[in-house]
């Protein structure tokens, strides 16, 4: 299913970015630009940028930028695909799909169909709870008595089924909705047999409805009012075609934006829960619905936080469940922790005892890492019975071992091997025996994986269009667990391989790439590479708040920003005119290498690109070069920083998690550039 270039280009030219970033902010205009407090963190005053002329956004608090395509993408959290059928929509642009087979066509209007009998059902759940007296005495009466106030009762579309047989299909028949479609939409249920019947499934009971990320009803729960034990407590959706419950959390409609915001994703087990907690001013909470944690539920998460905190009851069937499945929490580079809530209380029963303010005072006190809260609980279980407690390092080894992020393991070791009482080199040794075990098992998962696949096509050279070099996202697969750098057979201590390169070497080539950016912009600035886009637009862009190390570099670049603000790109006669004897010189030297730039090409014969391709490349190319030194050697310093801190002294700690993070950044960075040079180089 893919939309057709035209299309893609129709729909990129209609999306106004004030248009659309102003549907989800709202924005202030400021001269030529507008402002707003920034949708991807939390601020108080807005250092968020919409300008209109460039058609981009960015935020100077946390970085944020993009063009209308990729707001939509990282604010609804969908690829990119879906991103652009949203955008199609807004601007009524009629997509035909290409290369769909009519089996497709008719599984997508098949999909269409099932979201709008769901949709459908949740108007009339609902109305029935506002509107009917058995719903207003039965099912508002119950919602009401739990503390949901309309407010709630209305963003989570709650609802009420009456208690008959064929309510929603009669009403849905008189509709002119198929009892086919409703079926495969998991409302109505068909009992095979000599004379079939088919009949609602949700009878008399209070409604959930279930909204994806975008939020579409896709599926719902419904809960039981009366004490009949014979009943289960709640009735589910079955899986349709449109809803996969291991892929789906409860609340992520409501709650995404606050996850990104406040950065943390608070993680609990029921629907009531994620109401009462939303309800009480936590928004940021989802829930699993009762089953333990899958991996999609938590790249679901992924998309919008790196933190995950589990909300769990204090009994002990709470903990267990909490524990279980956390490992592959911490596989997927997430940071997890835990909050205990007092014996037999969950978070919607606390939330309702203590109020909102009682609540967040809890969570702040009671929050622990996943490993401290998993060696403490071991460690009190195993006492001093030798035996458990070597069992006990093994588990919480494993648990270490499992986290990508090398850096981070580092920490975890440290702190364990205080905690535990035993030398970190006996960890490490144990962590390494582990890690090299998951290895094999991963390389067989792999070559296995191989055998079965078809040839991969190669991959097309990615446009260069709406491309993204800071965009974290796109280099989370290349982060995966396990690969090289990530295992710690390396010595143990920080930081890891080239103890014998000097820091020089670092800041030689990041100057060396910094020379090759200022070269391109001096020769080439002027040169558009595409409609309005010059190559010092590009350049710059990639920039715009990144200081040069090398003092003339940094002089040249300042320069073009200060000229750029009178609308002005400084041509190479400019500089060679300039005033400062270093610029000068500098750009002498640029001109009398000039033909540099098309050699590289000729010498490989294969084919014979066009200036514009060459200049998009090697302007793409010293971009991704730049940011490569540029990451690495901010990635250096900040290890250089860690070396400094003591990992079991409590305000380092938490100065090393933000090490960390930053690290974290700055790898993404670098290997995203690493990855797109890989393709940059071998497209030609
Ligand atoms: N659940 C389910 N089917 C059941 C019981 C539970 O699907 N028979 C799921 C529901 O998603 C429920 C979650 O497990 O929200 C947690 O169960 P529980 O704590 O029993 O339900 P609550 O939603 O907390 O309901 P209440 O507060 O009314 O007890
Ligand atoms: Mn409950």
């Amino acid at each position: 299913m893919r939309l057709s270039n035209e299309v893609v280009e129709r729909i990129k030219q209609a999306a106004d970015i004030v248009e659309v970033v102003g549907d989800f902010v709202s924005l202030k205009k400021r001269g030529a630009n507008y402002t707003a407090c920034c949708p991807f963190h939390n601020e108080k005053s807005p250092s968020f940028n919409v300008n209109p002329a460039r058609q981009i956004y960015k935020c100077f608090g946390c970085g944020a930028a993009g063009d209308a395509l990729k707001f939509v993408m990282d604010i609804e959290g969908i690829g990119y695909g879906e991103a652009l059928r949203h955008l199609a929509q807004k601007y009524h642009i009629e997509i035909e799909e290409q290369e769909q087979t009519p089996e497709e066509m008719l599984r997508q209007n098949e999909r269409e169909s099932l979201y709008i009998v769901s949709n459908f059902a949740q108007k009339h759940y609902q109305s029935l709870l506002f509107d009917t007296e058995e719903g207003q005495s039965i099912g508002l009466s119950y919602f009401r008595n739990r503390g949901f106030n309309d407010l709630t009762i209305k963003s989570f579309g709650l609802g009420y089924s009456l208690n008959e047989w064929d309510g929603l299909l009669k009403e849905a028949t008189k509709k002119g909705y198929s009892a086919e479609v409703l079926e495969k939409a998991g409302l109505l249920i068909r009992k095979e047999g000599e004379n079939v019947r088919v009949y609602d499934r949700f009878r008399g009971r209070v409604i959930f409805p279930v909204h994806n990320v975008s939020g579409k009803v896709i599926a719902f729960g419904a809960r039981i009012l009366t004490s009949d034990k014979s009943q289960p407590k709640y009735i589910n959706s079955p899986e349709t075609d449109i809803y996969h419950k291991s892929k789906v959390l409860y609340g992520i409609f409501q709650a995404k934006n606050t996850i990104r915001q406040e950065d943390v994703c608070y993680l609990v087990e029921g629907y009531t829960d994620v109401i009462s907690l939303h309800q009480a001013g936590i928004h940021n909470v989802v829930a699993s619905s009762g089953t333990s944690l899958t991996e999609d539920q938590i790249r679901l998460i992924a998309r919008f936080t790196t933190n995950v905190t589990i909300l769990y009851d204090g009994d002990a069937a709470g903990i267990k469940a909490a524990l279980r499945g956390l490992d592959m929490v911490l596989e997927e580079g997430l940071n997890v922790s835990l909050v205990t809530l007092p014996d037999g209380e969950d978070p919607d029963s606390y939330v309702y005892k203590v109020g909102a303010e009682g609540f967040k005072a809890h969570v702040k006190k009671a929050t622990t890492d996943f490993i401290t809260f998993k060696t403490d609980m071991l460690l009190r279980e195993a006492g001093d019975n030798p035996f458990k407690r070597a069992e006990a390092v093994t588990e919480i080894v494993t648990s270490i071992t499992k986290i990508p992020d090398p850096i981070k393991r580092q920490i975890f070791f440290k702190r364990t091997a205080d905690v535990l009482k035993v030398d970190e080199q006996t960890l490490l040794s144990e962590g390494n025996k582990l890690l090299r075990k998951f290895q094999d098992q991963k390389q067989k998962e792999q070559d296995r994986d191989r055998d079965r696949a078809k040839p991969a096509p190669t991959p097309a050279p990615k446009p260069l269009e709406g491309l993204d070099i800071e965009g974290i996202t796109f280099s989370d697969e290349t982060d995966f667990f396990l690969n090289e750098e990530t295992s710690i057979t390396a010595p143990p201590t920080l930081p890891p391989p080239k103890q014998d390169a000097p820091l020089d070497l670092f800041k030689a080539r990041l100057y060396a790439h910094e020379r090759a950016f200022v070269r391109l912009l001096i020769l080439y600035g002027r040169i558009e590479l595409e409609a309005n886009i010059s190559v010092s637009h590009y350049l710059l862009h990639e920039v715009e708040d990144i200081k040069f190390e090398n003092p003339l570099y940094s002089l040249v670049l300042d320069i073009f920003r200060q000229r750029f603000t009178f609308g002005e790109i400084p041509d190479t006669n400019y500089f060679l005119q300039h005033l400062d004897p270093d610029v000068q010189q500098l750009t002498i030297d640029f001109c009398s290498n000039k033909h540099h730039l098309s050699e590289n090409w000729e010498k490989h014969e294969i084919k014979v690109p066009t200036d514009e391709e060459i200049l998009h490349n090697t302007a793409f190319k010293a971009i991704l070069h730049f940011k490569k030194a540029y990451s690495a050697d901010k990635m250096k310093a900040i290890e250089a920083d860690m070396k400094g801190l003591n990992s079991s002294s409590d305000d380092d700690f938490l100065a090393l998690m933000e090490l960390m993070k930053q690290h974290k950044f700055y790898k993404s960075i670098n290997d995203f550039a690493a990855k797109e040079l890989g393709i940059v180089v071998s497209g030609y």
